[in-house]
């Protein structure tokens, strides 16, 4: 298949971390501003952000590209959220997206208020999702490593009562699985639950398949993120059909990290054909050097798929997303209109 047809293709897209995403230039414009200690060389310098070329997958390497040490000041975190999202589409034909975030990614490292800094953050995401017209809702994401969830569960509830969380539609947990195991925060994601939102659970990345069974039995989770895993566990396949757990898979990502040994062999293909309901997605584009198209041009050369395949992921993803149905119907119809012009 063409590589300009696969480029070409709306996609929804429902795993994507902002802190993964970033824009380079921005980046290196305030390490430079803040006397960061980086390469003063543009090229050698993006080098730095990206996971080695010449690395073997190393799931702690990867998360150690998540470097929080760029911000002086809030005006720091509008510049870099808001040149990112402006960004956010390098020529991938984003139609609807989910874009997830950490709060306190922002807000650690100089000890921000992390209420001021997520209206900051919130405020550079819709500017910049309004100027350049895109269809993006967010996630807000809780990482593992960062607090233990008492703290997360204090400030969650802040949020609730002085931050406007309308275009929030979700809540994810990411970050270390190998240290930080799901049943850690079962009383952050009951809370979540009450409050109605939906979640997504990174789980069954780099660990086993159980990590899967308490994302959703005790986390709630509708959907897992990455969850490659779930191909050696003939049980859950069965469980996460009939309940339609939907699984956010990164291709690229998932090679990177060492959460399956290549893209030729991941289970995203056996998956679909088994009837899961599976979707493509990039992950941390900044990070791995790549773009959507990429994860697009793996499934079809390397695992062989065919538009027909494309098309399922992609519907898989409207149905999975946390939209409203009204919201879904709406965004299949205009989906497939623009699906069939651009292959006909
Ligand atoms: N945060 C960003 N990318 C991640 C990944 N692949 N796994 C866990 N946490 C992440
Ligand atoms: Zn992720």
């Amino acid at each position: 298949m063409d590589k300009h047809l696969l480029q070409k293709l709306p996609k929804i897209e429902l795993h994507r971390h902002i802190e993964g995403a970033f824009h380079p230039e921005t980046l290196f414009h305030i390490a430079m501003k803040n006397q960061l200690d980086f390469p003063s060389n543009f090229h050698e310098f993006k080098n730095t952000l990206q996971f080695p070329k010449d690395s073997k997958p190393d799931f702690a390497l990867f998360l150690s590209k998540f470097y929080n040490k760029w911000y002086n000041s809030l005006d720091d975190v509008y510049t870099v959220v808001y040149n990112s999202f402006v960004h956010l589409d390098n020529n991938e034909n984003l139609f609807y997206s989910e874009i997830r975030f950490n709060p306190f990614h922002f807000a650690i490292h100089q000890g921000f208020d992390p209420v001021e800094t997520l209206k900051v953050f919130l405020m550079a995401a819709r500017s910049a999702i309004r100027a350049t017209k895109q269809n993006t809702k967010l996630l807000m994401t809780i990482n593992r490593g960062f607090y233990p969830e008492d703290k997360y569960i204090e400030v969650f509830q802040q949020f609730m009562k002085h931050v406007d969380l309308l275009d929030v539609v979700g809540i994810d947990l990411a970050g270390d699985e190998v240290n930080f195991p799901p049943e850690h925060f079962t009383k952050f994601f009951n809370l979540i639950q009450s409050y109605g939102y939906p979640c997504t659970i990174h789980a069954g990345e780099v660990t086993s398949a159980g990590q899967i069974w308490t994302a959703i039995d005790q986390l709630h989770a509708k959907r897992i993120g990455h969850g490659v895993k779930v191909i050696e566990d003939s049980q859950l396949l069965h469980y996460v059909k009939e309940k339609g757990i939907a699984f956010e898979m990164c291709p690229i990502s998932n090679y990177q990290t060492g959460a399956y040994i290549d893209t030729k062999t991941h289970p995203i293909k056996s998956l679909l054909e088994q009837g899961v309901k599976v979707t493509l997605n990039s992950d941390d584009p900044t990070v791995q050097n790549t773009t959507l198209v990429d994860d697009y041009i793996a499934c079809v050369d390397q695992m062989g798929m065919n538009l027909e395949n494309l098309h399922t992921l992609n519907t898989n993803a409207i149905n999975a997303s946390f939209l409203t149905n009204k919201e879904k119907t709406q965004l299949y119809n205009q989906f497939n209109m623009q699906w069939n012009k651009t292959i006909y």
